[in-house]
C-alpha cells in the first residue's frame, strides 16, 4: 500500500544510473514461515554519468533490512537513510562492494509479485519492479549484471532448486536441507531474475542447434500434470527451429526451462533460460484443453522462447520502451504461428481481437501511444496497446520494407545491440540504415496514441480509363493529445473487374502495370491515387491483411460486399466483406429494436452465408470465421452510444433466423464432422481445429432450433467427445439453451468429473459467468461460493468475475447497476490482495463514455466509490483516476 500520492514518471527525465552493478551474488535460504536474501552487489560509478560521487540510491520494498556493509564495513543506521521504497548511502570510492541481508516473506505474498508462494512451490516474478521485493538494488532495465544464485531449502518438500543460467554446484546441509547454485554467464536487468523451489517433475527432452550445440529442454510441473506437457515441449523444438529459420537466432545456454505454476498475474515469462509460466499457457491434452488453449500453449511458449533474442540479449534501456521487446515479440510470435497453421485464419483472429479490445482501450481514458511518455504504475502499462498495437507497428515495417529488407534490419540490431538495454528509435534506426530509408514521420506511431480513421471516396472517368481513389485520414484526440500529425498509412488494395478477377495497377505517370496487389502509401492528411489503363469501372478491395491499424471506410453497397466475399483473392478481404455486410444487417435490427419494431433480417446475408457453406473447396475454418457474426464487444466498440440489450437481441435475432434459413446445409456440416471427429483420434493441427471449428458454430446455430435431434446431438457430443473442444461447446451450447435440466444435469457431472483440474474447472466458470440468460449476476454470486473458486488465484478471478463483466455484456450493464456494483466490491477487496489483478479487473468500467446517460452516471458512481474506498495501491489510483478525470 502507498503512503504517499503516486508520482508520474516521465521519459524525458530519463537518466544514464550513477552506478553499475558488474556482479550479483545471491543466496536465498527458504523457509516455511520466512526467507533471508543475502545480496553481493560489485558495483561501480558509471563512466556515463559524469565527474564525482553521488550518492547511492537502492530500490526496495517491503524488506526487512538486517545488515548492510560496504566494502566489509558493516553499516549503522546512521550511515544510510531508509525509506519504504529507497536506502540511500554514501560510496567512497568509484569501485566498491555492497553486502545486504533482508528478511522477505514469500508465504504470505498475495500480490503474486517478487518471490512468492504458488501452492507449495517458491517462485518469481520480477517484471517489471518486482526484484526491488526480494533484495536491495538498483531495479531499472539498463543497469545489467552477471548472477550467480544459491538456493537453500528443505530437502523433502523442495527437491527441485532452480535459477538462471547454469547449475554449476549442489550440496545437502544438516537438518534436512540442501542447496545448489546457479550462474548465468549473461549480463541481465534484474527483471530478468527466477528462482523455483518446490516438488516438481519434469519432461526432458534435446535441441540441436544450427551449429551443433546440444540444449538439454526441461518443462518441469507438479507431478499431477506430467502427462499434458508434451504439446508445450513439442512447440518449444518448433519455435528455436523456427528462430533459426526465419531470422537466424540460435539458442544461447546449455539449458532452457519452463516451470509451470497455477498462480500468475500474466500469461508466462521470459526470464533468462528459466521461463517461468502461467500453467494454462503450458498444460494442454485433448481431454483437458481446447484448440483455442493448444492454440495459446504454442503462441505462448513461442512468444517467451522468442524473448531469449528480442528482450533478453537485446533488452529496454527504460519501461517507457517496452513494446521495443513486446511489440516485436508479439509480432515474431504472430508470424510464427501463422506459418504453423492458417495464415489467413490466424490474421482474422488477431484483428478481431485488436478491432474489439484494442481500439477500444484507444478509445478510452487510458488511452497512450505504443510508447507511452509517462505513467505511475508500470503494471497499467502491459497493455493491448503496448503488445499488439506495437506488433501490428512492427508489421508495417515489415510491410514497408519486405521479408528480406526486415531481415536485414532484423540482423543489423540484433548485432549493433547484442548484450545492450536500447530504445525504440535504435530498432528504427537500424530498420533505416539495413534499408536505406527514412522512417522519421513513421515513428509517429511511436509517439501518437488513438486509431487513425481513413476515409475513402473513388471516381471513374469512362472516358478516361482512369479511377481515382481519395483517401483522408484524421486521428481523434486522446488523453493529452489534441492534435495529430498525419501517420504514414501502408494501404495493400486490388482492384477487382466485373467478373472478380485482379487487374494490373498503374498509376499515372508509371510507364507499366506494377503488379495485382500493391502497397499505397499515406502520409498526408488528404491524398489521391490515379490508375490508369482501367477499361471498366473496378471494385476496390482496400487495406488488404489489415496493413494498417486503422478504421478505414469506403461506401460499398450490400452487393458489392456479397461480390468481394465471393471473388476477393485476398483470403482476409473475403472475410472483412462478411464482416462488413454482417455490421450493416445488425445495425439495421438494431435500430428496429430500438424504434420497437418488429426485426426483419436482410436476406442478402442469409444468401451470402449459404453459399459459404455449400461451398465444399473453401477451408472450413474460413467457413466457421465467415459463420461467426461479429461479436457484442466489436458491435459496441463501433457504436457511437452502445446500447448493449438492442444489440443483444438484433444478433440474437439474426442468429435464430440464419438457424432456421440455413438449417439442412449446418445439420449436414455438423454431422459429417461429428463423424469424424468420433472415429479418429484428437491431433493438435490446423486441418483438425478447422473441422472442429465448423462443427462447433454450426452446433451453436443448430441448438437455436430447440428440435429434440440437435439436443439429443449435443448431449452425445457432451457425453462422448474424447477431447475438450467438443465437450466445452456442447456445455457451452447447452448453458446458453433453455433445456434447464439438461443444462443442470451436464453443468453437475462436469464439474463433478474435472474437479480436480483448476484449469478446467475455470472454462466451467466462464461459460456460466458468460452467459446472457436472465440471473447472471445471482450465479456469478453462487459460483464465488464454490469450492473451487478463490479471489487468490488470477486465474479464477479472470475466468468468473473478469468473463462476467467482460463478455456477459447485458449481464454487467444491468440497468439498476448492480453489475457494476458487484465488479466495484470485487476491485475494492482484490486492491488489498492483488493490485496488478485489481487494476485489470476494472477495464470494463472505464469504458463508462460509450453508454447511455443513466448508465454512465451509474458507472462513475462505483469509480467514486473505489477512489473514496482508501488505501488504494498505485496501480488501481492510477486507472480510477484517469477514468474519472476530464
Ligand atoms: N514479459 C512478459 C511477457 O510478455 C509479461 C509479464 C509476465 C508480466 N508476467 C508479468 C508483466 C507480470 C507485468 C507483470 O511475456
Ligand atoms: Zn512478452
Amino acid at each position: 500500500m502507498r503512503t504517499e500520492q503516486p508520482k508520474m514518471i516521465y521519459l524525458k527525465d530519463y537518466k544514464v544510473p550513477d552506478y553499475l552493478i558488474d556482479e550479483t551474488h545471491l543466496t536465498f535460504e527458504l523457509f516455511e514461515d520466512h526467507t533471508l536474501v543475502h545480496a553481493q552487489l560489485v558495483m561501480r560509478r558509471n563512466p556515463e554519468a559524469g565527474e564525482g560521487l553521488p550518492a547511492l540510491t537502492l530500490d526496495g520494498q517491503e524488506l526487512e533490512l538486517l545488515s548492510i556493509s560496504l566494502n566489509d564495513r558493516e553499516l549503522s543506521s546512521a550511515d544510510y537513510q531508509l525509506t519504504d521504497s529507497h536506502l540511500t548511502l554514501q560510496p567512497d570510492s568509484a569501485s566498491f562492494v555492497i553486502d545486504s541481508s533482508v528478511r522477505i516473506h514469500p508465504e504470505t505474498n498475495t500480490a503474486l509479485e517478487g518471490l512468492y508462494k504458488s501452492g507449495s512451490m517458491f517462485c518469481t516474478q520480477c517484471e517489471a519492479e518486482g526484484f526491488r521485493k526480494i533484495t536491495y538494488y538498483l531495479d531499472r532495465p539498463d543497469v545489467m549484471s552477471k548472477f550467480t544464485t544459491t538456493v537453500s531449502a528443505e530437502q523433502h518438500h523442495y527437491p527441485v532448486l532452480l535459477s538462471n543460467g547454469n547449475p554449476i554446484a549442489s550440496g545437502s546441509e544438516e537438518g534436512g536441507r540442501h542447496w545448489a547454485t546457479w550462474e548465468d554467464p549473461f549480463k541481465k536487468p534484474a527483471y530478468l531474475f527466477a528462482l523455483v523451489a518446490g516438488d516438481l517433475w519434469c519432461v526432458e527432452d534435446t535441441f540441436t542447434t544450427m551449429s551443433q550445440r546440444e540444449v538439454a529442454l526441461r518443462i518441469y510441473v507438479e507431478p499431477e500434470n506430467i502427462d499434458k506437457c508434451q504439446h508445450a515441449m513439442d512447440s518449444l523444438k518448433r519455435s528455436m527451429k523456427w528462430d533459426e529459420e526465419v531470422y537466424g537466432r540460435e539458442y544461447d545456454l546449455d539449458i532452457f526451462m519452463i516451470v509451470a505454476v497455477n498462480d500468475f498475474n500474466m500469461g508466462a515469462m521470459e526470464n533468462k533460460g528459466l521461463n517461468i509460466f502461467n500453467s494454462s499457457c503450458v498444460l494442454a491434452k485433448a481431454e483437458t484443453a481446447t484448440d483455442a488453449a493448444h492454440q495459446r500453449v504454442e503462441a505462448v511458449v513461442a512468444h517467451e522462447y522468442f524473448h531469449n533474442w528480442s528482450g533478453n540479449r537485446v533488452t529496454c534501456r527504460d519501461w517507457f520502451q517496452l513494446s521495443l521487446k513486446e511489440g516485436f515479440t508479439v509480432f515474431r510470435d504472430a508470424e510464427f504461428s501463422a506459418d504453423m497453421h492458417s495464415r489467413t485464419v490466424k490474421r482474422i483472429e488477431d484483428v478481431a481481437y485488436l478491432r474489439t479490445h484494442q481500439f477500444a482501450e484507444d478509445a478510452g481514458p487510458m488511452a497512450h501511444p505504443v510508447r507511452p511518455d509517462a505513467f505511475m504504475e508500470i503494471s497499467n502499462f502491459y497493455t493491448l496497446t503496448v503488445y499488439e498495437k506495437g506488433s501490428e507497428v512492427v508489421r508495417m515495417i515489415h510491410t514497408l520494407v519486405g521479408a528480406e529488407g526486415f531481415r536485414k534490419g532484423s540482423d543489423l540490431y540484433f548485432e549493433r545491440h547484442d548484450g545492450q538495454a536500447v530504445t525504440c528509435d535504435d530498432f528504427i534506426k537500424a530498420m533505416e540504415e539495413a534499408n536505406g530509408i527514412d522512417l522519421t514521420q513513421f515513428k509517429r506511431w511511436y509517439s501518437q496514441a488513438g486509431t487513425p480513421r481513413v476515409v475513402v471516396s473513388e471516381s471513374y472517368d469512362a472516358a478516361a480509363n482512369s479511377y481515382r481513389l481519395k483517401f483522408q485520414q484524421s486521428c481523434p484526440p486522446t488523453p493529452g493529445q489534441a492534435e495529430k500529425l498525419p501517420f504514414v498509412i501502408p494501404v495493400e488494395l486490388g482492384l477487382l473487374d466485373a467478373q472478380g478477377r485482379e487487374m494490373p495497377l498503374q498509376l499515372i505517370g508509371e510507364d507499366a502495370p506494377v503488379g495485382r496487389s500493391r502497397v499505397l502509401q499515406l502520409t498526408e492528411a488528404e491524398q489521391t491515387f490515379t490508375f490508369v489503363n482501367l477499361p471498366e469501372k473496378p471494385l476496390p478491395s482496400l487495406l488488404r491483411g489489415f496493413s494498417a491499424p486503422v478504421k478505414l471506410s469506403f461506401p460499398y453497397s450490400r452487393d458489392q460486399l456479397m461480390f468481394l466475399m465471393q471473388h476477393d483473392a485476398d483470403g482476409f478481404n473475403r472475410w472483412e466483406a462478411g464482416q462488413q455486410l454482417s455490421v450493416q444487417v445488425l445495425q439495421d435490427l438494431i435500430a428496429q429494436q430500438q424504434r420497437g419494431e418488429q426485426m426483419v433480417l436482410d436476406q442478402r446475408l442469409v444468401t451470402a452465408l449459404r453459399s459459404v457453406l455449400e461451398n465444399d473447396s473453401l477451408d472450413q475454418a474460413m467457413v466457421a470465421e465467415m459463420l461467426s457474426l461479429p461479436g457484442e464487444g466489436y458491435l459496441i466498440e463501433i457504436s457511437e452510444v452502445a446500447d448493449v440489450d438492442a444489440i443483444h437481441a438484433a444478433r440474437e435475432f439474426a442468429r435464430e433466423q440464419l438457424s432456421a434459413e440455413l438449417f439442412d446445409l449446418l445439420w449436414q456440416r455438423y454431422q459429417r464432422n461429428r463423424e469424424l471427429s468420433r472415429n479418429s483420434a484428437y491431433v493438435a493441427q490446423a486441418e483438425h481445429f478447422a473441422r472442429r471449428s465448423l462443427q462447433n458454430i454450426a452446433l451453436s446455430y443448430l441448438m437455436l432450433s430447440g428440435k429434440p435431434d440437435v439436443l439429443a446431438a449435443c448431449l452425445e457430443q457432451f457425453e462422448k467427445a474424447d477431447n475438450m473442444t467438443e465437450r466445452l461447446t456442447a456445455l457451452a451450447v447447452l448453458v446458453n439453451s433453455p433445456f434447464e435440466k439438461e443444462k443442470a444435469l451436464a453443468l453437475e457431472s462436469f464439474a463433478d468429473y474435472f474437479k480436480d483440474n483448476p484449469l478446467v474447472m475455470d472454462q466451467w466458470f466462464s461459460v456460466q459467468a458468460a452467459s446472457a440468460l436472465p440471473g447472471a449476476l445471482q450465479r456469478v454470486e453462487q459460483l464465488m461460493q464454490h469450492l473451487a473458486f478463490t479471489l487468490k488465484n488470477p486465474n479464477k478471478v479472470r475466468a468468473l468475475i473478469g468473463a462476467f463483466a467482460g463478455q456477459n455484456f447485458v449481464g454487467f450493464h444491468a440497468a439498476d447497476g448492480s453489475g457494476y456494483r458487484f465488479l466495484a466490491d470485487q476491485v475494492i477487496t482484490l486492491n488489498g490482495l492483488n493490485p496488478q489483478i485489481a487494476s485489470r479487473l476494472l477495464a470494463p468500467l472505464t469504458r463508462w463514455r460509450k453508454y447511455d446517460s443513466a448508465r454512465q452516471t451509474l458507472m462513475k458512481a462505483q469509480l467514486q466509490r473505489i477512489l473514496d474506498s482508501g488505501d488504494l495501491s498505485s496501480d488501481v489510483f492510477e486507472v480510477v483516476s484517469k477514468s474519472l478525470a476530464g
